[in-house]
């Protein structure tokens, strides 16, 4: 059997570790893998990368994907890039492909084994967390840990200048990252996208911290997080192939309102990238060889439009079609649990 694989969507830390077990998974039952290099482009394009055993071994610590990635959409230009990308994968002779991604990357895995019976198993990926069926996906730990990280030193800084610092962090439309890194660095308020935000019941809570003795605040604000009254804060007006724009700005909104209404210096600091980048935690590097392995595991028994997920702690099979049809917000119960302290 010879199996492709590919990682499209924005990278995150443990995609290397993926690759590494469907490609042991797969040798292992006398199979062959390749790699398709930067997501759908790989296959539309024939950008290739023998994958072995030994080319894989040391992989699992590395940050990023050895195929690279893009944002590719084939179906954003069907009449040239589809009968491309199905004579590839015909003449690369492949029996099956490991789409690794998110829901774009997995939306695509999914259109392309229903409507042309393409051979393709997902794997979910994001640091967002916000994939349907799986209750978590690997890059999502390290990027909280990150964040957690981050907040620790900026907050040595803040309280010595007495200042309010708000944390910008990444996320889309979901609140995870922010939320739980905001219950891990013990924020005195967290923004998500949510709950709409309250600025009066924020600058209410800054300003109590203020007057019981807490000299410094520190804010984290997810990059999805809107204003009741606004619609969501974009860096540039045009969008990707998926037709998402590119989040970013309101933690400086956020921060600029703070000084104002409250009197307090106010700074901000978005993370950015830097939420994507360097090794995965131990956690995420198990994650993504356990999902890996059940990858190829799925590949091998023919089992075609199907997904890995993460359901309490086993791995189990579900359908791409399960996988991409709604984006998992935050689980209220979470924010609801660090509001307790918003006092
Ligand atoms: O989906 C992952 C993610 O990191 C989001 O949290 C963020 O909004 C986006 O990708 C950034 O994309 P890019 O790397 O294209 O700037």
């Amino acid at each position: 059997m010879k199996v492709g694989l590919l990682t499209g969507g924005g990278d995150c830390p443990g995609l290397n570790a993926v690759i590494r077990a469907v490609v042991q998974r797969v040798t292992n039952e006398g199979g062959t893998c390749i790699g398709l290099l930067e997501g759908w482009r790989g296959l539309v394009q024939k950008l290739t990368l023998d994958l072995d055993i030994k080319l894989t071994d040391g992989i699992i610590a590395k940050g990023g994907t050895i195929l690279g990635s893009s944002r590719t959409n084939p179906f954003k230009n069907p009449e040239s890039d589809l009968p491309a990308l199905r004579a590839n994968f015909k003449e690369l002779g492949l029996d099956a492909l490991v789409a690794i991604g998110g829901d774009d990357t997995l939306g695509v895995a999914h259109r392309l084994h229903k409507e042309f019976n393409l051979p393709t198993v997902g794997v979910p990926k994001t640091i967002d967390n916000d994939l349907m069926v799986t209750d978590f996906t690997f890059g999502f730990d390290t990027a909280v840990n990150i964040v957690t990280e981050c907040v620790d030193r900026l907050r040595t800084t803040t309280e010595s200048h007495r200042r309010i610092q708000v944390v910008e962090t990444m996320g889309r439309h979901a609140g995870w990252i922010a939320c739980f890194s905001g219950i891990a660095v013990a924020a005195d308020y967290i923004l998500v996208p949510e709950v709409p935000i309250d600025m009066p019941h924020l600058i209410d809570v800054l300003k109590r911290r203020r007057a019981s003795g807490k000299n410094y605040g520190i804010v984290v604000v997810s990059e999805g997080a809107k204003f009741p009254d606004k619609g969501i804060v974009t860096l540039e007006a045009e969008s990707d192939a998926f037709g998402h724009a590119r989040l970013g700005g309101v933690g400086n909104v956020v921060a600029d309102q703070i000084e104002k209404q409250t009197g307090y210096e106010t700074r901000c600091v978005v993370l950015g990238h830097l939420q994507r980048g360097g090794p995965p935690s131990a956690y995420d590097r198990v994650l993504a060889t356990r999902f890996g392995l059940a990858a190829g595991n799925l590949v091998l028994q023919k089992r075609f439009g199907t997904m890995v997920a993460l359901s309490g702690t086993k791995i189990i099979e579900t359908t791409l079609a399960d996988g991409v049809a709604a984006t998992k917000t935050l689980d209220l119960s979470y924010y609801n649990e660090a509001a307790a302290f918003f006092r």
